[in-house]
């Protein structure tokens, strides 16, 4: 199963980054419409995994002040990298911005995903849309 990542504008990709996460956040997690559009796509990089037959699987993006988030994958391609794929786009994007050190706050079920990067976990886990999340910060 083949795919391909994509940095994208939300002007650009607007309804395929809103499929992901229509499905990955607001139907599957049962989060609230108005946290998830929470109008900082607009001024975000994101990045838009894309299936060899260009549906799209997977996506994430970091706002102007380096706070990475939305990452989802859609449930069928799932354990095959996508996310890291997504994750390490970002991680680049914010690279070539020159940012000092990105942060961004991770679903505690999410956290051995995460750890793969180097991430230093900080301070009290919070709740965020229902979810419980702890703060995450990697210098670059
Ligand atoms: C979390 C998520 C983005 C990971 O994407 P993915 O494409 O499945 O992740 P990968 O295949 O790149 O996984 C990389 C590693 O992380 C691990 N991992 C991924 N998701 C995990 C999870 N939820 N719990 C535990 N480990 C996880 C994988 O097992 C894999 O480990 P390995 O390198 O030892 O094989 C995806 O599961 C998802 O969309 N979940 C629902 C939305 C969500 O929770 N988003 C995160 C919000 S903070």
């Amino acid at each position: 199963m083949n795919f391909t990542i994509h940095p994208v504008t939300w002007h650009d990709a607007e309804p395929m980054l809103r499929a992901v996460r229509e499905a990955v956040f607001i139907r599957e997690q049962s989060v609230l419409v108005e946290l998830e559009w929470d109008g900082l796509d607009e001024t975000s990089h994101h990045v838009l995994a894309l299936s060899s037959t260009g549906q799209a699987i997977g996506c994430g993006r970091i706002l102007p002040n380096a706070h990475i988030g939305r990452i989802a994958v859609m449930p069928e391609w799932r354990g095959k990298k996508v996310g890291t794929a997504i994750l390490e786009g970002l991680l680049a994007y914010a690279s070539s911005r020159h940012y000092p050190e990105v942060d961004l706050d991770a679903q505690v079920q999410a956290l051995p995903f995460y750890r793969n990067f180097g991430f230093i976990e900080e301070g009290e886990d919070f709740m965020d849309a229902g979810i419980p999340h702890r703060k995450l910060r990697m210098k670059l």
